[in-house]
């Protein structure tokens, strides 16, 4: 039986992982949340793993009182020990960079990672490909599009390596609540509105990055690193279906896509068993009708509304540190957004200027990036931009 850890076990990723978990009858070892007890408490019960850990120590005291058979551990080291625990492999659902340390320390023990916090690469791509690499472990995307590409990938039985054979990948992109808007439009939007996404039911900071078309340019950033890919190879394309996940095109025109309704389970299920094709339970799996469906359609980005995209196609291909200050920044900047404290439009205007200030430095390690990942915070906290 397949031993699995999961980090934000209480969020959306989180949840459905289990859901995926229990229908595959698979043990959970460990994990870690931030402050929702409540659900955390259910999910001890019910999947009794033998470790938790929490943000504050406070929650930790209190679940240690009430399963005094479960190791529970708070904070930073809290997290790290979930990452580390024994298990085959971790499911990596928390949200925002927090994610990366963890990520780092699990690979480093050797463990598989299903990655669903594409904050993870795109601020620390070199070190965890590195490390992917000098210790031998998979790291299975969790993401629907990378799952997608990772799916159609999966179909090239040739001998040439993929870098031979991959012409682009397509990038697909629901374009989010305010597809269509115009700049002026964008000036007056909601938070209700935001947090209204189309197609997909998330946690707020990833549907807020969807809206902002953040999202996909923290997903091509990804992308990059997960297939080693040239940023020239990567093609978004906005499809309000969400149909197409994603697809790769190869050298000789064929595309390989992959399809399906909108569905994170499908894409979890598929890390968590190594590419191995099981059903979600019965009644669960749901099978999608083309003939309702109709038709799928497709449209260019607009780069100029939604700049957000545009900057992050930038801060990669000038790299060093500015992945991390966007990354960062827009963390900071969605969260006053979330707080009432700045307009829709003032992530993506204070996300430019903050890059346009920023004096790049190269970032040679773990400790340079969180560093430079608490400067960054501190300044925007500080509405310095
Ligand atoms: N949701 C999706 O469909 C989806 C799809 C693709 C990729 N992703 C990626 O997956 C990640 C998670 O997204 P989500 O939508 O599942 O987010 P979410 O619903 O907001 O859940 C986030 C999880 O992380 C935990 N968490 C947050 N900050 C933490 C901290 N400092 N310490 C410990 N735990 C912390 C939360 O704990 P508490 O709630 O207990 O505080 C919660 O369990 C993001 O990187 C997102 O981009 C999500």
């Amino acid at each position: 039986m397949k031993k699995i850890s999961i980090l934000g076990s209480t969020g959306s990723i989180g949840r459905q992982g289990l859901e995926v978990i229990k229908s595959n009858g698979e043990k959970v070892v460990a994990l870690a949340c931030g402050s929702n007890i409540e659900i955390l408490s259910k999910q001890i019960e019910t999947f009794k793993p033998e470790l938790v850990s929490v943000s504050t120590e406070e929650n930790a005291n209190l679940l240690a009182t009430k399963y005094p058979s479960v190791e529970v551990v708070w904070g930073r080291e809290g997290l790290i020990a979930v990452a580390e625990s024994e298990a085959d492999i971790l499911l990596n659902g928390i949200m925002g960079m927090v994610g990366l340390e963890p990520t780092y320390r699990a690979i480093l023990k050797g463990r598989d990672i299903a990655l669903a916090n594409k904050e993870t690469l795109v601020a620390g791509g070199n070190l965890i490909m590195d490390a992917v690499k000098r210790n031998g472990v998979r790291l299975l995307p969790v993401d629907s599009e990378h799952s997608a590409i990772f799916q159609a990938l999966n179909s090239y039985s040739g001998t040439r390596s993929t870098s031979e054979v991959i012409r682009r990948v397509i990038l697909t992109a629901s374009g989010g609540p305010f597809r269509g808007y115009s700049k002026e439009e964008l000036e007056n939007v909601t938070l209700e509105e935001a947090l209204n996404h189309p197609n997909w039911s998330m946690g707020k900071k990833i549907t807020v990055d969807s809206a902002t078309m953040m999202n996909k340019g923290l997903e091509v950033i990804e992308a990059k690193w997960l297939f080693d890919l040239d940023l020239s190879q990567i093609d978004v394309h906005v499809h309000p279906e969400s149909i197409i996940h994603s697809a790769v095109e190869f050298v000789d025109g064929g595309i390989i896509a992959q399809m399906g309704v909108p569905d994170m389970k499908v894409p979890i299920a598929y890390a968590l068993n190594y590419g191995e094709r099981v059903s979600l339970g019965e009644g669960k799996t749901q099978y999608t009708d083309l003939f309702e469906i109709g038709r799928l359609t497709f449209e260019k980005p607009d780069f100029s509304t939604f700049r957000c995209l545009a900057m992050a196609f930038a801060a990669s291909e000038e790299g060093k540190s500015y992945p991390v200050v966007l990354n960062s920044a827009n963390e900071e900047l969605v969260n006053l957004f979330l707080k009432g404290e700045i307009r829709f439009i003032d992530i993506q205007n204070n996300l430019q200027n903050v890059l346009e200030k920023h004096q790049p430095v190269e970032l040679s390690g773990l400790e340079d990036i969180l560093a430079m990942d608490q400067e960054v915070r501190t300044k925007v906290r500080r509405k310095i931009w």
